[in-house]
């Protein structure tokens, strides 16, 4: 897929601008991806959702508020919104210390240059310490409010990254 033409609407710059967006936020992990992970790491939370969007029955939504709500010891899923991805970041990095066994984030994987990136994972990433990466392969279309599976969007044009704070990786 060509950039030309794709106007992004959560980079900082924008957010700094008008604010963060629901709209914008409410971009939803396809099914088949996320039962990939639970599969594997056996969620117990959804750290960032709505009732619509939940893929834990245990989930905050906005008015709950996931950060600012303990997150241990679950075990934690977490596609945040991309509006503040270094306060979500900070918020794992926090809960992971408090207790969290396993704590899983769906990011963009092309904004790697950024502060969030470079403050919250690039030094602690892949060391054998608490965080390992997976590169995503293909582009995938994320889910839309009514469209769970997000069939008929085109993908954005962006890989994802997960992002798996675990003790002893
Ligand atoms: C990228 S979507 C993820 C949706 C779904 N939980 C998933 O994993 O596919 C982010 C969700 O976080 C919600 N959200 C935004 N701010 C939040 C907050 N402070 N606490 C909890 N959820 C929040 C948004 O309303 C949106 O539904």
């Amino acid at each position: 897929m060509s950039l030309i033409g794709f106007k992004p609407t959560n980079h900082p710059q924008q957010v700094g601008k008008r604010g963060a967006s629901d709209r914008v936020d409410e971009r939803i992990t396809p099914a088949w991806l996320y039962e990939s992970y639970h599969a594997r790491f056996g969620f117990t939370l959804d750290a960032a959702a709505n009732e619509a969007n939940a893929k834990a029955v245990k989930h905050f939504d906005l008015e709950s508020d996931g950060l600012t709500q303990p997150w241990a010891p679950h075990r934690v899923w977490c596609n945040p919104p991309y509006s503040n991805l270094g306060g979500w970041l900070a918020k794992a990095h926090a809960e992971f210390q408090a207790g969290c066994p396993v704590i899983v984030m769906l990011l963009p994987a092309n904004r790697t240059e950024q502060a969030w990136w470079q403050d919250h994972i690039e030094p602690y990433r892949d060391r054998g310490i608490f965080m390992r990466v997976e590169f995503l392969r293909r582009r995938f279309n994320f889910g839309m409010p009514g469209n769970l599976e997000g069939k008929f969007h085109s993908s954005p044009p962006f890989g994802c990254v997960a992002v798996i704070f675990e003790a002893g990786i």
